[in-house]
């Protein structure tokens, strides 16, 4: 086969025979298998010139949405499913460690420490939660130490970082530490659902293809010890009419708690908190690094 020129037939094995003997083996093959499957992606449905500087335009809005705390590329490789396929490619789980899903753009490095039993709610509300749990080996021998990084939206379904001077700073976020026995528990506000940032490019791929921007409720958690591989994961409350209509197909059926709701004012004022309110208990597991 001649490739010295471009044809519509050969078009990608032309393209992907120009590198070079000193390409990077690692580039060189992520870029040949996207110009296998652009291409592919030209010829099925054969855009017009403005259907694809209509892309190119888009691309374009999408990287100018992009600031520092900003990131419209990964919103769009949220809806489009890649951040969940990556995330569960690089942490494929076989001794029964907890399933990890998408980080999200609302984690904030360096949240407050607090001991067990503090309230991350600031803002009063929400209908009160008692979260209890181990974080456990994959043996489940308790590890002792562990850090988890906590972080949720609000009963109005916004995250402090989204409503600065209108939610207290830090509010629903902090790190636990598990006692000696792995254990951890702390106070928060049952979870709500909430809309992605749908005033970008993503949320314009949304509406264009008639699918929903919320994600179901849910508390983030990042689980972290010496000597174990650390995860990033949700718990998803079970009542939730998102749960199965992510637009970031975060949800896994492992992640999905058992969040039981009570009015027994007893054991409300042991816990320290009011009823009627829920309660939620989790262990979590992690791999040897
Ligand atoms: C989140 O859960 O915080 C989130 C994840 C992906 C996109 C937007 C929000
Ligand atoms: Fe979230």
């Amino acid at each position: 086969m001649d490739r010295d020129f471009f044809t519509e037939r050969d078009s990608e094995a032309v393209v992907i025979s120009r590198s070079g003997p000193k390409a990077e083996p690692r580039v060189k093959e992520i870029v040949d298998s996207l110009v296998r499957h652009l291409h592919a992606v030209v010829k099925e449905p054969e855009p017009t010139l403005d259907e694809w500087l209509a892309a190119i335009s888009f691309l374009t809005r999408t990287g100018k949405l992009c600031t520092d705390w900003r990131q419209e590329f990964i919103l769009l490789s949220d809806v489009l499913g890649i951040s969940m396929l990556v995330e569960t490619i690089n942490n494929r789980k076989t001794s029964g460690e907890t399933e990890s899903t998408v980080l999200g753009p609302f984690h904030v490095a360096g949240a407050p420490h607090y001991d067990n039993g503090a309230n991350i709610c600031r803002d009063g509300k929400g209908t009160p939660l008692f979260v209890s749990g181990r974080v456990l080996d994959t043996e489940d021998k308790p590890i002792a130490g562990a850090s988890l990084d906590v972080w949720q939206a609000n009963d109005d379904g916004f995250y402090d970082v989204q409503q600065k001077g209108t939610q207290p700073d830090n509010n629903l976020r902090g790190i636990f530490t598990s006692d000696r026995d792995g254990r951890f528990h702390f106070r928060s506000a049952y979870p709500h659902y909430y809309p992605i940032p749908a005033d970008g490019t993503a949320g314009d791929l949304l509406r264009a293809l008639d699918r929903d921007q919320y994600r179901p409720a849910h508390i983030h958690f990042i689980v972290s010890a010496p000597g174990f591989r650390p995860v990033t994961t949700h718990l998803f409350t079970p009542d939730c009419p998102w749960l199965k209509k992510d637009a970031v197909f975060g949800v896994k059926q492992s992640l999905i708690a058992d969040f039981r709701k009570s009015n027994d004012a007893v054991l409300a004022k042991a816990l320290g908190v009011t009823a009627p309110f829920y309660e939620v208990a989790w262990d979590f597991i992690l791999g040897r690094a």
